[in-house]
């Protein structure tokens, strides 16, 4: 059969995430590969009552076609959850999607034309990457510091690239753990209003904070020009695949008619369920004993890397979220160096697939929220002798 795909087909690459998941599928390996919840925490007691009112009171509606914009009770719920974070949003602006990667779909749908320039950190979110590939834009990346994307020189490149949008994950980011302080957030802003360029702020994170606070979102600072994504991916869990865009009015129309031709809408029963969970009261406890989790093993593996690793690697030292990033020197290459680790049963994601134009061979992104305790320290260890080995070199 001679099939003739779409460009865009031949676009798309396999998740490097997911190929090199595959071969570190060994048994016994401790992977800090992964950026999976804790699944111990999935609260699957206050879910099956939630899901049992769900079906007992209301299958005729939760079991049936709705809305694309989504289930208008879930929508005030998130709202309400929206505005003790600062943002006036009204359930009118917000769009239950499937996943914030039906977002970052959508966003690309309405806003990337071919070769158009789309603005980001380097590095960024891989997901945010692999959604827009689809539309073939041309990356404009700033690198990092520890304070997230840099700012020098971005106006002169909003200005002459006039890009569709500036992309960030400015609260713990994915892959780093970087988050934008305010006075950063407030330049990009300034310079998107000064040349009407939209910001898309993914922020699956800013929730899972483990020390101080984390600065007002993106969304509270420049409501007319930010498409907020939000998801429970993190907060509940990603199986539910419910999350939301919040989004000024014309984009927000525009991301609809997109979202309606791609699946009509999200799961009703999920979002019902979801809404049931909200009303009971459970999320604010359960994100506290998620932050709780977290936060120690966080904790735990800053502490071995600091024991454990040889004094030429350098890493980020975040306050909340699921990541954090290791620099090693430039001789070592990541990818190249993982089959060693493998072979020494621990696992990591080389940080380069996270660079949209390419670069951070050296780089690697390590997750903290899915192993425990005991296999961070013995991972850590092993990691540490990995590089120190690679170093001798
Ligand atoms: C920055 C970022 N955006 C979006 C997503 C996708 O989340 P969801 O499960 O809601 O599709 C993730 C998932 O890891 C992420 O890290």
């Amino acid at each position: 059969m001679d099939w003739r795909f779409s460009r865009m087909a031949g676009r798309m690459k396999s998740s490097v995430i997911r190929e090199t998941l595959k071969i570190t599928k060994k048994p016994g390996i401790i992977s800090f590969g992964g950026g999976l919840p804790a699944s111990e925490l999935f609260p699957s007691e206050e879910l099956i009552e939630a899901s049992t009112k769900v079906l007992k009171e209301n299958s005729s509606n939760a079991l049936q076609y709705a809305t694309t914009e989504g289930y208008p009770k879930l929508r005030k719920a998130i709202a309400d959850v929206l505005a003790d974070e600062g943002i006036s949003a009204s359930p009118d602006d917000i769009l239950i999607t499937g996943g914030s990667q039906q977002g970052l779909d959508l966003v690309g749908r309405i806003f990337i034309d071919e070769g158009e320039t789309v603005v980001t950190a380097e590095p960024t979110y891989l997901g945010a990457i692999q959604a827009f590939n689809a539309f073939n834009p041309r990356y404009i990346t700033l690198p990092s510091d520890d304070d997230g994307m840099t700012v020098d020189g971005l106006e002169e490149l909003v200005e002459k690239n006039r890009p569709r949008f500036i992309y960030l994950v400015p609260t713990f980011q994915n892959p780093d753990g970087r988050t934008l302080p305010l006075s950063r957030r407030k330049k990009i802003v300034e310079i998107a209003k000064k040349y009407s360029v939209p910001i898309i702020e993914d922020d699956p994170y800013s929730y899972l904070f483990y020390e101080g606070t984390v600065p007002p979102p993106i969304k509270s600072i420049y409501p007319d020009g930010t498409i907020l994504l939000g998801t429970f991916s993190k907060l509940l869990a990603p199986g539910l695949r419910i999350a939301w865009t919040v989004a000024p009015c014309e984009a927000y129309e525009k991301l609809v008619k997109q979202k309606q031709g791609a699946d009509l809408h999200t799961n009703t029963f999920a979002q019902y369920v979801v809404y049931e969970y909200l009303a009971a009261g459970h999320l604010k406890q359960h994100i506290e004993d998620v932050k709780k989790l977290y936060s120690r093993r966080m904790k735990i593996m800053l502490e071995c890397i600091e024991r454990y690793f040889p004094e030429e690697v350098s890493w980020t030292k975040p306050t909340g979220g699921l990541f954090l990033w290791v620099v090693l020197p430039e001789k070592v290459n990541a990818t190249e160096l993982l089959p060693k680790a493998v072979e020494n049963n621990v696992a990591y994601i080389p940080g380069s697939a996270f660079y949209p134009n390419g670069g951070g061979h050296n780089t690697i992104r390590m997750n903290f929220s899915k192993p425990t305790e005991s296999e961070i320290e013995i991972g850590i260890k092993k990691l540490g002798e990995v590089f120190k080995e690679a170093l001798k070199k």
